[in-house]
């Protein structure tokens, strides 16, 4: 039995999950993945922060001494924010070890960078829980890549925001309210900035944007608007109609070959595929040449959805790894 040794950066939401997971599923991974995985160190900021649910032993604030950690495989990288997650990630590469990351703040901008870092130093990048959470959006447009083109992504990639214009429509409720709810239940943050103004669902739209076409927009030419400014009245109205406001992030490629994206609200009818979208959710429509139409719809965050698809990464990972070479 191979054991390997993997790290986690971050211990919040997300890492916490991570650890919870590949600790509850250790026997069941010896079985079916053939690798015994031991959790080695994790990356915090503040080391003098109580954690119960983890030895104090595998805590640490120092980066080097994740990084000498001997045949260290993977790091789960799981921090808030561009650097040092893009440090540490290209760092980690440059040592050989594979990356899994949930950031996509830091994703969003260094992500073509780091899977070159990837290639040249012949390990992977794991990404899915960056955008859609739980939703196998990135393995699944990588499959359909191989055969299919896609020209055009719609998405709903903010829970929260999704979440709040379902309230005011379900519950005839103002944008204020519904927000001071939503954080109450946890599905918003405390300082709920980069949900409600558009810029989460951006950053994730500019991820898709990179896989789908090998490169984004100008980040500068994209038109980002929130949900800020939708009142009750216009909810209302909308309904009256049959029609119903979604936050939409929208990329597509031109006739000349140019991106053309967007992220703001929307008024959609029935027939979109994002109508039927509500609460938490998130979905993303794909545009296909031979598919057509896909729409994949699940949990968009969350500390189970999110680190469990970061364990599959790794998971695809090792099969990649052990795969028959046909020749
Ligand atoms: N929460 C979700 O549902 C979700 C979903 C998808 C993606 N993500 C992404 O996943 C990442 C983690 O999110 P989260 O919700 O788990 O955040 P969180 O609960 O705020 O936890 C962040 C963790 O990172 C650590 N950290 C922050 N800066 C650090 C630094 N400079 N060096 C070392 N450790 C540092 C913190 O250490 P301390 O504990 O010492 O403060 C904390 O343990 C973010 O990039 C987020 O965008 C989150």
């Amino acid at each position: 039995m191979a054991a390997v040794k993997v790290a986690i950066l971050g211990f919040g939401t997300v890492g916490q999950g991570i650890y919870h997971i590949i600790n509850e599923k250790r026997e069941q991974f010896k079985e079916t993945l053939g690798v015994d995985i031991e959790i080695a160190k994790i990356l915090v900021r503040d080391v003098t922060k109580p954690r119960s649910n983890a030895s104090q032993d595998l805590i640490t604030d120092n980066f080097e001494e994740i990084l000498a950690i001997p045949d260290l495989q993977v790091v789960f990288e799981a921090i808030v924010g561009e650097e040092p997650a893009f440090k540490y990630s290209a760092r980690a590469i440059e040592n050989g070890c594979n990356v899994i990351t949930a950031n996509k703040v830091m994703f969003s901008k260094h992500g073509l960078v780091l899977q070159e870092k990837a290639k040249q130093y012949g390990v992977q990048v794991g990404y899915e829980a960056t955008t859609a959470g739980g939703v196998p959006v990135i393995k699944t447009m990588q499959n359909i890549l191989r055969v299919n083109d896609v020209h055009h992504i719609q998405g709903i990639l903010n829970g929260t925001s999704n979440y709040i214009l379902t309230q005011m429509r379900s519950e005839g409720l103002a944008f204020d309210d519904v927000l001071k709810d939503a954080q109450n239940l946890g599905y918003a943050e405390a300082d709920p900035y980069n949900d409600i103004s558009g810029q989460d669902a951006f950053r994730k739209l500019m991820i898709l944007s990179a896989l789908a076409f090998g490169k984004q927009p100008r980040w500068e030419d994209v038109d980002v608007i929130g949900i800020t400014e939708i009142t009750s009245e216009q909810v209302e109205e909308a309904s009256a109609k049959g029609l119903r406001y979604r936050h939409v992030a929208d990329v597509q490629l031109g006739e000349d070959g140019e991106l053309v994206a967007k992220v703001g609200p929307e008024l959609v009818g029935p027939e979109h595929p994002l109508y039927s979208i509500e609460g938490v959710n998130n979905a993303v429509a794909l545009d296909t040449n031979y598919i057509g139409t896909l729409t994949l719809i699940g949990p968009g965050a969350g500390m189970f959805p999110t680190a469990s698809v970061m364990v599959e990464d790794y998971a695809d990972m090792l099969a990649k790894q052990t795969a028959p070479v046909t020749i």
